[in-house]
């Protein structure tokens, strides 16, 4: 009896999973593909100056997925608004479902990628663990503040260019945890999924310990610092 019970049970839950994953589909097929294509990646038809990402590649887990489509890319960070926020268009349950599938479909071996990947870091050594926030200020500021702007904002020397073709993000909005932030920064945003490569990795240049620390600077210094 309780075996029955178990299974029926297990039965449901795989059903509610699969009803979701069917009208996230839908949603997705319906609204996302005109930019996103059949496969997660750009739809080939489309070019605007920032391009969606590969969802494929990306390095969002599902809770995240679900915050960008409800609010939009701009709302966390992103210099363009291209990536709308779909909290007009679909109710709560609609937004989990197109997260559900989003995640599902494209990259559902993210969470265990980021942990890999994070594991592999080389350990901070003691000695230098109360050097970081001063390491990692100058990295910051001889690096990224040209684009990321010196209080992070995404409006650096860069962004002024006449041809206004660079787009960083503002630091302070995005949503992205540390673990997350070190392997963007390490690997760079095509790594993830961006289609331009003016984020470049930085493990060529930079040992783990250099990236920890602007990390860490950013940390301190800009997230959830958005008094400009
Ligand atoms: C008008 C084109 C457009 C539409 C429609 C659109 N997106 Fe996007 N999406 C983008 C662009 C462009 C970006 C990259 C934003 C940036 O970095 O500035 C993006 C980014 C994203 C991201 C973040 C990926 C990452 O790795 O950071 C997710 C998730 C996403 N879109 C999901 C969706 C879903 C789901 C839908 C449908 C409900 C949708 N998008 C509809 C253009 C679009
Ligand atoms: C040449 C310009 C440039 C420089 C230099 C640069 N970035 Fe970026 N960064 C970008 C752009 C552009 C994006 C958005 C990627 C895209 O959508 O193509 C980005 C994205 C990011 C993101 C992802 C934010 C999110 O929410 O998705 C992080 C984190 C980041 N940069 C940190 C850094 C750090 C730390 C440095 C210095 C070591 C740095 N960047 C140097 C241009 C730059």
């Amino acid at each position: 009896m309780k075996i029955l019970v178990f299974i029926l049970l297990f039965l449901s839950f795989l059903h509610g999973s699969d009803a979701k994953y069917k009208l996230g589909e839908k949603l997705y097929k319906s609204t996302c593909i005109s930019c996103h294509g059949v496969d997660g990646n750009t739809d080939p038809n489309v070019e605007f100056i920032v391009n969606p990402r590969d969802l494929s590649k990306t390095i969002l887990n599902e809770e995240q997925t679900y915050q960008i489509i409800k609010k939009g890319a701009h709302f966390w960070g992103a210099a363009s608004d291209i990536m709308p926020s779909f909290e007009n268009n679909f109710n709560e349950k609609d937004i989990r479902s197109l997260a559900y599938y989003v995640s599902k479909k494209f990259n559902p071996n993210v969470q265990e990628q980021i942990e890999k990947l994070y594991s592999q870091r080389e350990a901070i050594p003691e000695s230098k663990k109360s050097k970081m926030l001063k390491r990692g200020k100058k990295i910051y500021k001889r690096n990224c503040s040209w684009c990321h702007g010196v209080t992070a904002h995404g409006d650096g020397e860069a962004t002024r260019n006449p041809e206004k073709s660079i787009f960083p993000y503002d630091l302070t909005k995005t949503l992205l945890t540390n673990e997350q932030m070190f392997l963007y920064v390490k690997y760079g945003g095509q790594y993830w999924g961006t289609h331009k490569d003016d984020m470049t990795g930085w493990s060529k240049k930079y040992d783990d310990y250099t990236l920890e620390s602007v990390i860490k600077y950013i940390e301190v210094n800009f997230r959830n610092k958005n008094d400009k």
